[in-house]
């Protein structure tokens, strides 16, 4: 972790962030987290800890600033590379929230009124702070400001990159860049794609639904040999004898359909066997992450440096542009 690496200047941009409230789970791990370990290679990878937006949620500042800590662990320990990707934290940015603050005055309250999660709140009559209704401006700068080409979230984002884009192509429209670094009048704001990660919806929990905190039947990526045997233990089955199909779905994960289907086949109606292989494959896997985890846990301080130094570079990255912001909008005299 000594070297920062500095983002390429000729691949394309990736950005997407990550809520820091509470820890990853294996429907986290399969769902997204993996695929910014696939797309490292690939892009100039930018992930950030969305400590500003979790704010929204949790009002403890030793419980928001734990979690942040142990989310940037929890990414290097299944194989985030800082020597690929620029993993910072989003408060080390704070042009975002200027930017957001920009995007506000272009943005009208019916507009940000049909957001899903806004409505949603609304309809459970949750108390909705201002933090939440704007979710989406802060999250349109967080993208806009990368001029990132791909946003890989799950389909409950999709929209929020939605309004990223009619917030850049508004901004573009109302204002133009003074060809300092761009030509006369060229746009200043890139339209992101957003990238679906399909799985996210496909991972199952120990009860078959979509694995998920909020239903309870998740299993937490970095748990203990013991906790993962009482999970797998209590994954649902029914009574019929044959393949059991909850155990069978979150097996899918671990090894390929061709293995899975001689075991399945030689061990029907054997639940106890079948949960037995699951949980070996499941320790094989979570263990060396769970290892690595520890290692790394050991010196929080050079965490913590990686994501001061990653934090500037990104302030370096963006200087230009929000420049030009600043100027197009008449902040500079
Ligand atoms: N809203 C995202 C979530 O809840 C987190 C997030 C914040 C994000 N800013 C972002 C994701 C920018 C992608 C790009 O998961």
């Amino acid at each position: 972790m000594s070297d920062t690496h500095t983002p390429s200047q000729s691949k394309k941009i990736l950005i997407s962030g990550i809520k820091s409230t509470g820890r990853p789970h294996i429907g986290n791990y399969f769902g997204a987290m993996k695929q910014y370990i696939e797309m490292q290679d690939q892009y100039d990878t930018r992930i950030f800890i969305a400590d500003l937006h979790s704010l929204t949620s949790i009002q403890n500042g030793e419980e928001l600033a734990q979690s942040t800590l142990d989310l940037a662990i929890d990414y290097l320990a299944i194989g985030l590379d800082p020597e690929k990707v620029t993993i910072f934290k989003q408060s080390d940015l704070p042009e975002v929230a200027e930017l957001g603050w920009i995007f506000n005055c272009i943005t009208t309250m019916p507009y940000l009124m049909r957001a899903h999660a806004f409505k949603d709140a609304e309809a459970k009559n949750k108390e909705i702070n201002v933090g939440v209704f704007d979710y989406p401006m802060l999250m349109a700068a967080d993208i806009l400001i990368h001029n990132a080409d791909i946003v890989p979230v799950g389909k409950d984002q999709k929209q929020h990159v939605e309004f990223a884009r009619d917030t850049a192509e508004k901004f573009n429209r109302i204002f133009k860049g003074d060809g300092k670094s761009c030509p006369e009048g060229e746009e200043l704001f890139k339209l992101p794609e957003a990238s679906i990660i399909d799985a996210v919806e496909t991972v199952p929990g120990i009860d078959g639904q979509k694995m998920s905190k909020s239903y309870n039947n998740h299993i937490p990526l970095f748990s203990t040999d013991e906790e993962l045997t009482k999970l797998v233990m209590s994954i649902v089955t029914d009574s019929n004898g044959g393949v059991p199909q909850n155990v069978y779905n979150i097996h899918k994960l671990f090894r390929d359909e061709g293995y899975l289907k001689k075991l399945y086949s030689e061990n029907e109606g054997k639940y106890k066997a079948l949960k037995d292989a699951l949980l070996a494959d499941m320790i094989a896997f979570v263990k060396p992450l769970r290892d690595r985890r520890a290692e790394i846990a050991k010196d929080p301080d050079a965490v913590r440096k990686l994501l001061a130094r990653n934090g500037a570079t990104m302030r370096e990255h963006t200087h230009a542009l929000m420049y030009e912001v600043r100027k197009a909008v008449g902040l500079i005299v």
